[in-house]
């Protein structure tokens, strides 16, 4: 097999460094480049500095270079339109059109698309603004659950037990509100790879999104995750894919937007069946770090005939194992992380065989490694079972020497 593809990925987090890495060990890669990266991404790839979120600078970087295939990390790029720009000029992406990535940029568009489609979600009243949502949230039976319809970086969604809080969340919000129904369940991710005409089904995780152990403390992007979720038996995920996936796709298809790129559907998994939470119009961070180490197939080839809508000639293959990921994060986060802290101990983590995937972190001019965020490290392994798996996971953080840092020490329990 012959080296002949470049491909651009964009994005800076643990999501993209796991997706670098696997990529890395494709025979077909000529030339991986990651904008802008972090200090773990220059270790499988070559960075680039390069606004991401504008569509002009990213075609005009796409032109200059020749990639043969862009994947888009995260949802500011598609939201602002980067994969259109792209597909314009002729060039394989991954990653949704602007139209299709309403799907997680408008929590209300999404909430339609379900009523009209039946797919089964939580009940829900959408409102132009937080004054008009103020009686329906005062009145409305506990828990309420208050979105706000735009991105907010995980930090607009809010579980009320009083109405008063419910209020106060409302009041933090600008622009469109949500307000939904209480579902009563366990939650799990269906990652499900698109390229406009087929499907393909690829695995399930369970995040873990609150700060602290026993999920207390603030909602984050998510301090670990599990792969295959332990609670989605075949059965639940058969159902998932019949009465949530597929009507979705096919709703997209008709309304003249089709989707292309990786959905994440985050289910809540109730007695009366899964139901729709929410939906990611990309892959997950930490949840790609827990995949990409069971991927058992070569992820250049997949994304590209993804890119290239031959989605249908591939197929993906996983480890029968478990994969874990726990997020090492500056102390604070999520409120205020307190970043540029050392940290030290990464190579002898890795010694232990774990993978350590980077999220925010760069070299200092005396190649210290420093942290620059709020997740930072991404702890991954795998084994034959969760406890394998944690086991593995917690031995390597053992290792790492990071006063300024914190982790949860109940993933995957
Ligand atoms: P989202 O950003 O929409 O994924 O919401 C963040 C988290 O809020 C979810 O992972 C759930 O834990 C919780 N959540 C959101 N909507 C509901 C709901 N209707 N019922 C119960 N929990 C919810
Ligand atoms: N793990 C949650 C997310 O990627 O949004």
């Amino acid at each position: 097999m012959t080296a002949d593809l470049d491909i651009l990925v964009l994005g800076s987090g643990g999501r993209e460094h796991a997706l670098c890495w696997k990529l890395a060990q494709s025979p077909r890669i000529r030339r991986l480049v990651c904008a802008p990266g972090n200090a773990g991404i220059a270790d499988v790839a070559e960075l680039a500095t390069l606004p991401i979120e504008e569509p002009e600078a990213v075609t005009a970087f796409v032109k200059a270079h020749g990639f043969h295939l862009v994947i888009i990390g995260p949802e500011g790029p598609l939201v602002s339109g980067v994969s259109d720009a792209l597909r314009a000029i002729g060039v394989a992406v991954v990653g949704p059109s602007q139209a299709a990535a309403r799907l997680e940029g408008s929590k209300g568009f999404t909430k339609d698309l379900c009523t009209r489609a039946h797919i089964p979600t939580a009940a829900y009243r959408r409102f132009a603004s937080a004054t008009e949502a103020h009686h329906y949230v005062a009145v409305h039976p506990l828990p309420v659950v208050v979105k706000a319809d735009g991105l907010a970086m995980g930090k607009g969604v809010t579980v009320a037990d009083s109405n008063e809080e419910g209020l106060a969340a409302l009041a933090l919000i600008q622009g469109p509100v949500v307000v939904e129904q209480f579902l009563e369940g366990t939650e799990a991710s269906l990652f499900v790879l698109c390229d406009g005409n087929t499907h393909q089904l690829w695995t399930s995780a369970r995040d873990h999104k609150r700060a602290h152990d026993g999920d207390t403390g603030g909602n984050t992007g998510g301090m670990g995750a599990v792969s295959p979720a332990p609670n989605l038996s075949a059965a639940l995920r058969d159902q998932a894919m019949r009465e949530i996936i597929e009507p979705t796709l096919a709703a997209m298809k008709a309304a003249g937007t089709p989707f292309a790129g990786m959905l994440y559907a985050g289910l809540m998994l109730t007695a009366d069946g899964p139901k729709l939470i929410e939906y990611n119009v990309r892959f997950g961070d930490p949840e790609t770090q827990a995949l990409m180490l069971r991927l058992d197939c070569d992820l250049a080839e997949l994304l590209l005939a993804c890119g290239e809508g031959r989605l249908a000639e591939t197929q993906v293959k996983w480890t029968a194992d478990t994969a874990i990921s726990v997020v090492m994060a500056s102390k604070g986060y999520p409120e205020a992380p307190r970043t540029g802290t050392v940290i030290n101990g990464v190579d002898s983590a890795a010694g232990t065989g774990a993978t350590i995937f980077h999220a925010g972190t760069r070299r200092d001019e005396n190649d210290q490694l420093i942290a620059t965020g709020g997740r930072v490290l991404a702890i991954a392994a795998r084994g034959g079972d969760v406890a394998t798996a944690r086991d593995r996971a917690y031995a390597a953080i053992d290792r790492i020497d990071w006063a300024g840092g914190f982790y949860r020490r109940d993933i995957g329990q």
